[in-house]
């Protein structure tokens, strides 16, 4: 009888071992910002190549407040309109919205600018775009996130509970008691603001389907993350861009048409 049911164990272990056969990990850095967020220094294109080096298969381009990026890509034939891969990469529209309450991340739609909505009202119209409304450092207070009284009231669909540019790390443990307590499924990101700080964190999605549509099925179940903070030198480079604001922002007309003088 035992060599019967360890004989079964082997069987189901089996059908576990091809099951997961069809499943790819996905890593992804689900917040990461280009030249076109004002604050951020990296085009497109570096972020992508730094990010396929250090071994990612996709992030998300979360501009504040602009998807320019994302028409950018799209433009350039390194986003597809069907949210397939180009080449095994994929880079997944999004944008960081600057609600009244702080920020919150649309994962997987374009939107047009909602800088100074209701946060509520924004997550209505993520999910309307057929989006994912995750809110990143929710407890840093350093930083314009979203505050526990009003995160309570948001239909949220996981929760970033690890980044890498986090002020400081019992913030990114604060968030994570509140997923626990609240039972959200939990992202890591770089928030990159340079392509050397991309893939600092990231999550990993186990999937079948590598494209947007499989991406945002799989964000709001529960995920494994790879947690690791930018370096001092990358903090202080987002800081001070942060700060003095020195570069302006990249317009989308104007980088599309130079780069046509260029071909
Ligand atoms: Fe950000």
């Amino acid at each position: 009888m035992a060599r019967e049911i360890s004989g079964l164990g082997n069987l189901v272990g089996a059908f576990h071992f091809l099951d997961n056969l069809h499943f790819m990990s996905v890593k992804i850095d689900l917040h990461c910002h280009s030249f076109f967020s004002g604050d951020g220094v990296s085009s497109p294109e570096q972020l992508i190549e730094a990010a396929r080096k250090k071994g990612l298969n996709a992030f998300v381009m979360t501009d504040h407040n602009t998807c320019d990026a994302i028409t950018y890509l799209l433009d350039k034939g390194l986003m597809r309109e069907d949210g397939l891969p180009v080449n095994d990469f994929l880079v997944v529209p999004g944008v960081e919205i600057t609600t009244t309450e702080g920020h919150l991340l649309c994962i997987g739609a374009v939107l047009p600018n909602l800088k100074g909505r209701p946060a509520l009202e924004v997550c209505h119209l993520i999910h309307e775009a057929g989006g994912l409304a995750i809110p990143p450092h929710p407890y840093d207070l350093f930083r314009a996130g979203i505050r526990e009284n009003v995160l309570n009231t948001l239909p949220i669909d996981a929760i970033e509970v690890f980044n890498a540019a986090s002020t400081l790390k019992r913030y990114n443990q604060s968030a994570f008691d509140y997923a626990i307590k609240r039972g959200l499924a939990m992202t890591a990101a770089s928030d990159a603001h340079h392509y050397a700080a991309i893939g600092r964190a990231y999550t990993i999605l186990k999937t079948d389907d590598f494209s947007v549509r499989g991406i945002l099925d799989q964000i709001p179940k529960q995920n494994d993350l790879n947690q690791e903070y930018i370096s001092v030198r990358d903090n202080l480079r987002k800081t001070w861009n942060n700060w003095l604001r020195l570069r302006k922002r990249k317009s989308v007309k104007d980088m599309l048409s130079s780069s046509d003088k260029e071909e």
